[in-house]
């Protein structure tokens, strides 16, 4: 396994995979790895020939208030889980050499980005799709892997890979979850002991969501009031968003007709948590 840093080795390696005709997969991420991310690797594993795991907290996502300067790092121990998946090469750009000082062109999906967490974090999704385009320039991956778990994220990137004609096929990766259903996140590290039994009220929240509509519920606003209140019985939690979205255009649905998908960002203590579910009324 390597571990590059500079963008012009990297851009060096990835020319001669080319040439020598292997499919390169890639896997971005913010570091602080956990099994979820491992899952998404093995994954990314199956379909290429070449894998490349980066590891950059993209300053451009955060918001001036959000946790970017806390935001957890353990680059020692994920080089370390990094090499025992035998990922060929691990990027980890400079902030300085991914954005110098006279840095100016930004790369913006508008109408995906409007609702649910883009309505919560002002430009995060244009910061995402700055840096995820800037590191598929740099990795000239021919696949993509992105977790289901950031759906809003997912689709920002689909959008912005059809509308700038990239040739890279971007493979979704199913949620992966804890023992009690709560999706794996690097933030979950800031939950206390007695916040993180409150944290798995999302997916139990989704649960109940699926069962209300299998039982005959279409209404969202009554969805969205009966799931508020099942979560805020939990201690430490204060929901930001409950929407019931059609799951292409992100568009929130009145009526329940057709697949939707329910997504959610609740805080559980300072921990911002999100997560979302497919769920099919027939
Ligand atoms: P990060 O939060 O580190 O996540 C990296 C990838 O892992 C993303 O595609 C994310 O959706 C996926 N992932 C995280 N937790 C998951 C879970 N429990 N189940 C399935 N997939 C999961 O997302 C980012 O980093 C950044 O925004 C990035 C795309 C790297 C751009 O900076």
């Amino acid at each position: 396994m390597e571990v590059v840093k500079e963008i012009t080795k990297m851009k060096k390696i990835s020319k001669i995979w080319k040439k020598e005709g292997y499919k390169i997969s890639f896997v971005p991420t913010m570091g602080f790895l956990h099994e979820a991310h491992l899952s998404l690797i093995r994954k990314a594993k199956e379909l290429g020939d070449k894998t490349v795991v980066s590891i950059f907290v993209n300053p451009l996502q955060f918001g001036p208030k959000e946790d970017f300067k806390e935001y957890p790092r353990d680059l020692e121990r994920d080089l370390a889980l990094l090499e025992k998946e035998e990922v060929d090469v691990v990027f980890v750009p400079k902030t300085e050499e991914m954005y110098p000082s006279d840095f100016q062109t930004y790369v913006e999906v508008t109408k995906l980005t409007t609702g649910l967490c883009g309505a919560f974090r002002p430009g995060h999704f244009k910061g995402v799709t700055t840096v995820v385009l800037k590191l598929f320039n740099i990795i000239n991956p021919d696949i993509a892997i992105f977790g289901e778990k950031d759906y809003q994220q997912l689709q920002v990137v689909r959008q912005m890979v059809k509308d700038l004609n990239l040739d890279i096929e971007i493979i979704a990766h199913p949620t992966v979850r804890e023992k009690d259903g709560l999706a794996m996140s690097s933030r979950n590290i800031y939950l206390s002991s007695e916040e993180r039994e409150s944290a798995s009220t999302l997916y139990k929240a989704l649960l109940l969501a699926q069962e209300l509509i299998k039982d005959g519920e279409r209404n969202s606003q009554n969805l969205k009031k009966k799931l508020e209140d099942f979560i805020h019985s939990f201690p430490f939690t204060k929901v930001q968003y409950i929407e019931f979205v059609d799951p292409l255009t992100l568009e929130p649905v009145e009526k329940i007709e057709k697949p939707v998908v329910c997504a959610l960002a609740v805080f559980v203590g300072k921990a911002r948590l999100i997560d979302n579910m497919l769920i099919n009324p027939e």
